[in-house]
Protein backbone atom coordinates (compact mmCIF):
# COMPACT_ATOMS: atom_id res chain seq x y z
CA UNK A 1 0.00 0.00 0.00
CA UNK A 2 1.58 3.57 -1.39
CA UNK A 3 0.92 6.39 1.14
CA UNK A 4 -1.68 7.56 -1.44
CA UNK A 5 -3.87 4.36 -1.11
CA UNK A 6 -4.63 4.65 2.21
CA UNK A 7 -8.53 6.16 3.05
CA UNK A 8 -8.68 9.60 4.41
CA UNK A 9 -9.22 10.96 7.68
CA UNK A 10 -10.78 14.47 8.55
CA UNK A 11 -11.20 15.24 12.17
CA UNK A 12 -12.63 18.55 13.17
CA UNK A 13 -10.82 19.28 16.27
CA UNK A 14 -13.07 21.67 18.13
CA UNK A 15 -11.07 23.06 20.88
CA UNK A 16 -12.91 24.94 23.91
CA UNK A 17 -15.95 26.12 21.30
CA UNK A 18 -18.33 26.46 20.88
CA UNK A 19 -21.39 27.39 23.17
CA UNK A 20 -24.01 24.24 22.92
CA UNK A 21 -26.69 26.38 20.98
CA UNK A 22 -23.95 26.33 18.36
CA UNK A 23 -22.56 23.25 18.67
CA UNK A 24 -26.28 21.74 17.91
CA UNK A 25 -26.74 24.04 14.84
CA UNK A 26 -23.12 23.35 13.74
CA UNK A 27 -23.78 19.67 13.70
CA UNK A 28 -27.20 20.03 11.97
CA UNK A 29 -26.06 21.74 9.14
CA UNK A 30 -23.39 19.59 8.73
CA UNK A 31 -25.42 16.88 9.50
CA UNK A 32 -27.90 18.62 6.14
CA UNK A 33 -24.58 19.05 4.12
CA UNK A 34 -24.36 15.22 4.40
CA UNK A 35 -28.01 14.70 3.27
CA UNK A 36 -27.66 16.90 0.61
CA UNK A 37 -24.61 15.44 -1.41
CA UNK A 38 -23.45 12.64 0.69
CA UNK A 39 -19.29 12.00 1.08
CA UNK A 40 -19.09 8.10 0.59
CA UNK A 41 -18.09 6.50 3.68
CA UNK A 42 -15.58 4.02 2.00
CA UNK A 43 -13.87 7.20 0.74
CA UNK A 44 -12.96 9.03 3.84
CA UNK A 45 -13.69 8.53 7.69
CA UNK A 46 -14.80 11.54 9.49
CA UNK A 47 -14.74 12.39 12.99
CA UNK A 48 -15.98 15.22 15.37
CA UNK A 49 -14.06 15.85 18.62
CA UNK A 50 -16.22 18.18 20.85
CA UNK A 51 -15.65 19.31 24.08
CA UNK A 52 -15.94 16.71 27.28
CA UNK A 53 -19.09 17.78 28.50
CA UNK A 54 -20.66 17.37 24.67
CA UNK A 55 -19.23 14.02 23.63
CA UNK A 56 -22.54 12.28 24.58
CA UNK A 57 -25.27 14.62 22.80
CA UNK A 58 -22.27 14.84 20.23
CA UNK A 59 -22.64 10.91 19.55
CA UNK A 60 -26.95 10.99 19.81
CA UNK A 61 -26.71 14.08 16.59
CA UNK A 62 -24.40 12.42 14.89
CA UNK A 63 -25.94 9.02 15.21
CA UNK A 64 -28.43 10.76 13.23
CA UNK A 65 -26.48 11.44 10.06
CA UNK A 66 -26.41 9.33 6.40
CA UNK A 67 -23.35 8.69 7.27
CA UNK A 68 -20.87 7.42 10.26
CA UNK A 69 -19.34 10.15 11.88
CA UNK A 70 -16.94 9.45 14.84
CA UNK A 71 -16.80 11.44 18.19
CA UNK A 72 -13.52 11.92 19.27
CA UNK A 73 -12.86 12.75 22.55
CA UNK A 74 -9.79 15.56 23.18
CA UNK A 75 -8.27 14.26 25.81
CA UNK A 76 -7.66 11.31 28.05
CA UNK A 77 -6.93 10.55 31.54
CA UNK A 78 -3.18 9.41 32.44
CA UNK A 79 -4.56 6.93 34.98
CA UNK A 80 -6.66 3.93 33.56
CA UNK A 81 -9.82 2.41 34.74
CA UNK A 82 -11.91 4.04 37.58
CA UNK A 83 -10.89 5.95 40.98
CA UNK A 84 -9.62 8.66 42.80
CA UNK A 85 -8.76 10.83 40.39
CA UNK A 86 -11.10 14.15 40.63
CA UNK A 87 -11.41 15.35 36.68
CA UNK A 88 -9.95 12.93 35.07
CA UNK A 89 -11.53 10.44 31.97
CA UNK A 90 -9.72 7.47 31.68
CA UNK A 91 -9.73 5.48 28.64
CA UNK A 92 -12.28 2.72 30.00
CA UNK A 93 -14.70 5.51 30.93
CA UNK A 94 -14.99 6.81 27.06
CA UNK A 95 -15.13 2.90 25.26
CA UNK A 96 -17.93 2.81 27.66
CA UNK A 97 -19.36 5.25 26.35
CA UNK A 98 -18.44 4.10 23.04
CA UNK A 99 -16.22 6.93 22.31
CA UNK A 100 -13.49 5.17 19.97
CA UNK A 101 -10.72 7.78 19.12
CA UNK A 102 -8.92 9.89 20.82
CA UNK A 103 -6.71 12.73 20.65
CA UNK A 104 -3.17 12.74 22.51
CA UNK A 105 0.21 14.73 22.06
CA UNK A 106 -1.75 18.19 20.61
CA UNK A 107 0.47 20.62 20.98
CA UNK A 108 -1.92 22.68 22.90
CA UNK A 109 -1.50 19.64 25.69
CA UNK A 110 2.16 19.42 25.50
CA UNK A 111 2.15 23.55 26.20
CA UNK A 112 -0.23 24.99 28.70
CA UNK A 113 -0.68 21.43 30.48
CA UNK A 114 3.40 20.47 30.61
CA UNK A 115 2.47 17.17 29.01
CA UNK A 116 5.64 15.61 28.81
CA UNK A 117 6.38 12.29 26.48
CA UNK A 118 6.08 10.07 29.93
CA UNK A 119 2.86 11.81 30.33
CA UNK A 120 1.91 11.26 27.12
CA UNK A 121 2.79 7.74 27.01
CA UNK A 122 0.96 6.72 29.35
CA UNK A 123 -2.09 7.89 28.02
CA UNK A 124 -1.84 6.79 24.52
CA UNK A 125 -1.02 3.33 26.49
CA UNK A 126 -3.75 3.45 28.47
CA UNK A 127 -6.16 4.25 25.41
CA UNK A 128 -4.60 1.65 23.11
CA UNK A 129 -4.82 -0.74 26.06
CA UNK A 130 -8.75 0.18 26.58
CA UNK A 131 -9.19 -0.60 22.74
CA UNK A 132 -9.28 3.25 21.43
CA UNK A 133 -8.04 4.55 18.47
CA UNK A 134 -5.09 7.14 18.99
CA UNK A 135 -4.71 9.93 16.98
CA UNK A 136 -1.13 11.25 17.93
CA UNK A 137 -0.16 14.73 17.55
CA UNK A 138 3.51 16.13 16.47
CA UNK A 139 5.17 19.16 15.45
CA UNK A 140 7.68 21.54 15.65
CA UNK A 141 8.07 25.00 16.94
CA UNK A 142 8.87 27.83 14.35
CA UNK A 143 12.27 28.43 16.68
CA UNK A 144 12.77 24.59 15.69
CA UNK A 145 11.56 24.44 12.03
CA UNK A 146 14.02 27.79 11.14
CA UNK A 147 17.32 26.16 13.52
CA UNK A 148 16.86 23.11 11.16
CA UNK A 149 15.85 20.79 13.80
CA UNK A 150 12.21 20.32 12.74
CA UNK A 151 12.63 16.51 11.49
CA UNK A 152 14.34 15.76 14.54
CA UNK A 153 11.94 17.16 16.90
CA UNK A 154 9.01 15.24 14.91
CA UNK A 155 10.80 11.87 14.61
CA UNK A 156 12.04 12.06 18.42
CA UNK A 157 8.04 12.64 19.63
CA UNK A 158 6.96 9.62 17.38
CA UNK A 159 9.97 7.36 18.30
CA UNK A 160 8.73 8.24 22.45
CA UNK A 161 5.34 7.17 21.52
CA UNK A 162 6.87 4.14 19.90
CA UNK A 163 8.90 2.88 23.39
CA UNK A 164 5.21 2.21 24.70
CA UNK A 165 3.33 1.04 21.68
CA UNK A 166 3.38 -2.81 21.20
CA UNK A 167 3.14 -4.42 17.40
CA UNK A 168 -0.29 -4.59 16.39
CA UNK A 169 -2.05 -1.93 18.44
CA UNK A 170 0.22 0.20 15.59
CA UNK A 171 -2.81 -0.26 13.51
CA UNK A 172 -4.68 1.48 16.07
CA UNK A 173 -2.88 4.80 15.15
CA UNK A 174 -3.69 7.85 13.15
CA UNK A 175 -0.19 10.16 13.42
CA UNK A 176 -1.40 14.19 12.86
CA UNK A 177 1.24 16.39 11.83
CA UNK A 178 0.81 19.66 12.98
CA UNK A 179 3.71 22.13 12.92
CA UNK A 180 2.70 24.87 15.92
CA UNK A 181 3.44 27.95 13.89
CA UNK A 182 0.57 26.90 11.69
CA UNK A 183 -2.08 26.09 14.51
CA UNK A 184 -4.54 29.12 14.60
CA UNK A 185 -2.17 31.73 12.44
CA UNK A 186 -4.02 31.40 8.91
CA UNK A 187 0.37 30.31 7.90
CA UNK A 188 -0.64 26.69 6.20
CA UNK A 189 2.82 24.60 5.77
CA UNK A 190 3.17 24.54 1.91
CA UNK A 191 1.97 21.60 -0.07
CA UNK A 192 5.64 20.79 -0.38
CA UNK A 193 6.88 21.07 3.21
CA UNK A 194 3.96 19.19 4.87
CA UNK A 195 4.68 16.42 1.94
CA UNK A 196 8.29 16.07 2.65
CA UNK A 197 7.42 16.19 6.23
CA UNK A 198 4.79 13.31 5.89
CA UNK A 199 7.32 11.38 4.21
CA UNK A 200 9.80 11.75 6.38
CA UNK A 201 7.25 10.33 9.49
CA UNK A 202 6.05 7.67 6.74
CA UNK A 203 9.96 6.39 6.78
CA UNK A 204 10.27 6.86 10.27
CA UNK A 205 7.30 4.72 10.52
CA UNK A 206 7.96 2.01 8.34
CA UNK A 207 11.63 1.62 10.83
CA UNK A 208 9.48 1.05 13.15
CA UNK A 209 6.75 -0.78 12.44
CA UNK A 210 5.30 -3.26 9.48
CA UNK A 211 1.71 -0.81 9.59
CA UNK A 212 4.02 2.22 8.86
CA UNK A 213 3.43 1.67 5.02
CA UNK A 214 -0.55 1.64 5.94
CA UNK A 215 -0.89 4.10 8.74
CA UNK A 216 -2.69 7.22 7.72
CA UNK A 217 -0.45 10.99 8.94
CA UNK A 218 -2.85 13.86 8.74
CA UNK A 219 -1.65 17.35 8.72
CA UNK A 220 -3.10 19.99 10.67
CA UNK A 221 -2.73 23.84 10.69
CA UNK A 222 -4.85 26.48 8.98
CA UNK A 223 -6.70 23.90 6.93
CA UNK A 224 -8.97 25.67 5.08
CA UNK A 225 -11.36 24.80 2.26
CA UNK A 226 -9.57 26.66 0.17
CA UNK A 227 -5.91 24.82 0.45
CA UNK A 228 -7.84 21.54 1.33
CA UNK A 229 -7.51 20.31 -2.43
CA UNK A 230 -3.84 20.90 -2.51
CA UNK A 231 -3.28 19.63 0.47
CA UNK A 232 -5.02 16.41 -0.31
CA UNK A 233 -3.28 15.91 -3.65
CA UNK A 234 0.27 15.34 -1.56
CA UNK A 235 0.52 11.43 -1.91
CA UNK A 236 1.40 10.89 2.20
CA UNK A 237 -0.82 13.70 3.19
CA UNK A 238 -3.92 11.09 4.02
CA UNK A 239 -6.79 13.82 5.83
CA UNK A 240 -6.69 16.36 7.99
CA UNK A 241 -7.12 17.69 11.47
CA UNK A 242 -9.29 20.69 11.22
CA UNK A 243 -9.63 23.30 13.76
CA UNK A 244 -11.03 26.56 13.36
CA UNK A 245 -12.44 25.85 9.86
CA UNK A 246 -14.52 22.63 11.34
CA UNK A 247 -16.59 25.19 13.68
CA UNK A 248 -18.01 26.33 10.22
CA UNK A 249 -20.36 23.11 8.59
CA UNK A 250 -19.58 24.21 4.95
CA UNK A 251 -15.79 25.05 5.40
CA UNK A 252 -15.90 21.38 7.35
CA UNK A 253 -17.62 19.62 5.07
CA UNK A 254 -15.95 20.98 1.39
CA UNK A 255 -12.33 19.71 3.37
CA UNK A 256 -13.64 16.65 3.88
CA UNK A 257 -15.00 16.51 0.53
CA UNK A 258 -11.75 17.14 -0.89
CA UNK A 259 -10.06 14.73 0.56
CA UNK A 260 -13.12 12.24 -0.44
CA UNK A 261 -12.29 13.58 -4.07
CA UNK A 262 -8.98 13.71 -4.49
CA UNK A 263 -7.80 10.78 -3.08
P1 LIG B 1 -6.32 25.37 13.11
O1 LIG B 1 -6.93 24.60 11.99
O2 LIG B 1 -7.25 26.34 13.76
O3 LIG B 1 -5.00 25.99 12.71
O4 LIG B 1 -5.97 24.30 14.27
C1 LIG B 1 -5.26 23.16 13.95
C2 LIG B 1 -5.29 22.25 15.11
O5 LIG B 1 -4.65 22.50 16.13
C3 LIG B 1 -6.13 21.05 15.03
O6 LIG B 1 -5.85 20.17 16.06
Amino acid sequence: MSGSTIKPWVVGNWKMNPMQADAKQLLQEFKQLLQEKEIAQEKCNIGVAPVAIALGTTQVELAKAVRPVFTVAQDVSRFAHTGAYTGEVSAELLKDSQIEYVLVGHSERREYFAETSAVLNAKAQNALNAGLTVIYCVGESLEQRESGQAEIIVLQQICDLASVVVAEQWQNIVIAYEPIWAIGTGKTASPEDAQAMHAKIREGLTQITSYGASMAILYGGSVKAENAVELAACPDINGALVGGASLNATSFYKIAEAFANTK
